[in-house]
């Protein structure tokens, strides 16, 4: 493949950055088009004359972006078919805010600024499905909103002085750090005293937070592949080299680290209770090479735990916290799962040593969480009305679990396979279509069904035929609607595509 590409040794931008801008640009004008096979790292190094890291790194942050895809076997390719959104929305910005730049040399982003810019967009573009298996959303139809409300009155009578002025420390309120201590002990093992506890706006901050901290650019970060975007884009923006290690049914597969001696990971970033997206839940003994790995690489372990609390057909193995022997595990939870997601609480357990520093950085990124619904929240929790909520959910999202895996057997057979079914909010199924995952995410918007494609979670190696279902907030009667016209909407092409 001839690429054209010139790179420019004297530009302050760095040669990997220059390569990245190069393809990209040549993708979004379709010079390269869908499914063009990519040169290996290698050849192109060779043919560019630069490092193979160089040419290594640039297509790390294609593929993160989605640019890219990786497939087993068949080396590196321009994804079938690119999101609308880098098409359409992210190119035009990117290309303003660079024209601005070079016309006025101010404001000049930082580094942080410019993978920001440069980054694929966040925020989901999909249209609402009438039938949406969105994941990670809990029956927000259930939640107790009568006692919340009545909570929220109780505390609005309270002295409005200390519940209106800034709260005496960044680390958040007393009470619901001694709740969080409480519940975490009884459902999943962990040991830390209150002191440890940081109370932060939803895991997406705690992981933010984490980033900042305990990442310098260029550092290397090992994490899930597939695994969660929200911890992958926090790395990235910080200038992250990342690490992608495989899963299995087990969860990461942890002899698939770096060996323990060689590591340079400075950070490990996992979810343990249920893999996202994969479903998988990691075994003890894994958990306990995992520990060990990080005591001898030096490294730190994220545990992002962030729907533990629906385990359905075993008891819930310990969480790494309270396993691990060396201070080298920081817990995230959060109560966007188990309540609601708007609520914008979640928690870090950190080592004692690292608590003043992680509090620290709380008080410049926001101050504090509002105090008002953190006391509501400690006194939800201290009432039972948490643990109550949550054995109702259990059992209800155990019915739509069912429901929606009998119905996929129903009408998919033995097209299908589903994985990690055992706990969580959502399940993963492997489909055989015959087709793309875009024209089957087409045909199922058609429908009206909404489901992911789980491609994007994909760092290299992504497997064509996942679909993520998120079925928390879905009831059994649209999930069996849902799978039905799904299957519909697939079935002749299924059964053979030529004939359509
Ligand atoms: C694996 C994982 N971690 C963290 C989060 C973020 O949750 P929060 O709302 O607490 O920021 C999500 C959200 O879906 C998630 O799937």
């Amino acid at each position: 493949m001839d690429f054209m590409i010139s790179l420019d040794n004297r530009s302050p931008v760095p040669l990997h950055r220059q390569l990245y801008e190069e393809i990209r640009k040549s993708i979004l004008t379709g010079r390269l088009t869908a499914g063009a096979s990519l040169p290996s790292t290698r050849t192109l190094a060779l043919s560019l004359g630069v490092s193979r890291s160089t040419v290594t790194q640039s297509y790390d942050q294609l593929i993160s972006e989605g640019y890219l895809q990786t497939y087993v076997g068949s080396g590196t390719k321009v994804s079938e078919h690119l999101p609308d959104d880098l098409l359409q929305v992210a190119p035009p910005k990117t290309h303003k805010l660079r024209a601005e730049a070079r016309k006025t040399p101010s404001p000049k982003l930082s580094r942080y600024g410019e993978s920001l810019a440069d980054a694929a967009p966040f925020e989901p573009t999909e249209p609402r499905m009438p039938i949406h298996f969105k994941y990670g959303i809990p029956a927000l139809d259930e939640f107790p909103m009568d006692i919340w409300r009545r909570l929220l009155l109780r505390h609005c009578r309270a002295d409005r002085s200390r519940l209106l002025d800034y709260a005496e420390t960044a680390q958040g309120e007393p009470g619901l750090r001694a709740a969080i201590v409480g519940y975490l002990g009884r459902s999943r093992a962990t040991r830390c005293t209150a002191d440890q506890v940081i109370i932060v706006n939803g895991s997406q901050q705690a992981i933010d937070l984490v980033t900042k901290v305990l990442v310098d650019r260029g550092d290397r970060v090992a994490l899930e592949n597939p695994g969660y975007l929200g911890a992958r884009r926090s790395f990235l923006a910080q200038g992250a080299r990342l690490e992608p290690v495989p899963v299995d049914e087990q969860g990461i597969i942890v002899e698939r680290l770096p060996a323990r001696s060689s590591s340079q990971a400075k950070l490990i970033y996992v979810t343990p209770s249920h893999q996202f997206p994969t479903g998988a839940v990691l075994c003890l003994p894994r958990r306990l090479e995992l520990i060990a790995w990080a005591a001898d690489a030096g490294a730190m372990i994220v545990e992002d735990d962030y729907d533990s609390e629906f385990r359905y057909s075993s008891r819930p193995i310990p969480a790494l916290q309270g396993l691990d022997e060396n201070e080298n595990v920081i817990y995230a939870g959060t109560f966007s799962k188990i309540l609601f997601p708007s609520l914008r609480v979640g928690y870090l357990v950190v080592p004692p040593p690292l608590v003043r520093i992680f509090v620290r950085a709380r008080w410049l990124s926001d101050r504090q969480t509002p105090t008002l619904e953190q006391r509501v929240l400690a006194d939800f929790i201290n009432e039972g009305y948490l643990e109550r909520h949550l054995r109702r959910m259990r059992t209800l999202y155990d019915r739509r679990r069912q429901t929606l895996s009998r119905s996929l057997k129903q009408h998919f057979g033995d097209r299908v396979t589903i994985l990690g079914e055992n706990a969580g909010m959502h399940l993963m199924a492997r489909l055989e279509t015959g087709r793309t995952d875009e024209e089957v995410l087409r045909r199922a918007r058609e429908a009206g069904v909404g489901i992911i494609s789980a491609r994007i979670y994909y760092l290299t190696d992504a497997r064509a035929g996942e679909f993520v279902f998120g079925y928390a907030n879905v009831s059994e009667r649209k999930i069996q609607e849902g799978v039905r016209r799904l299957a519909k909407a697939l079935k002749k092409t299924c059964l053979n595509p030529e004939n359509e």
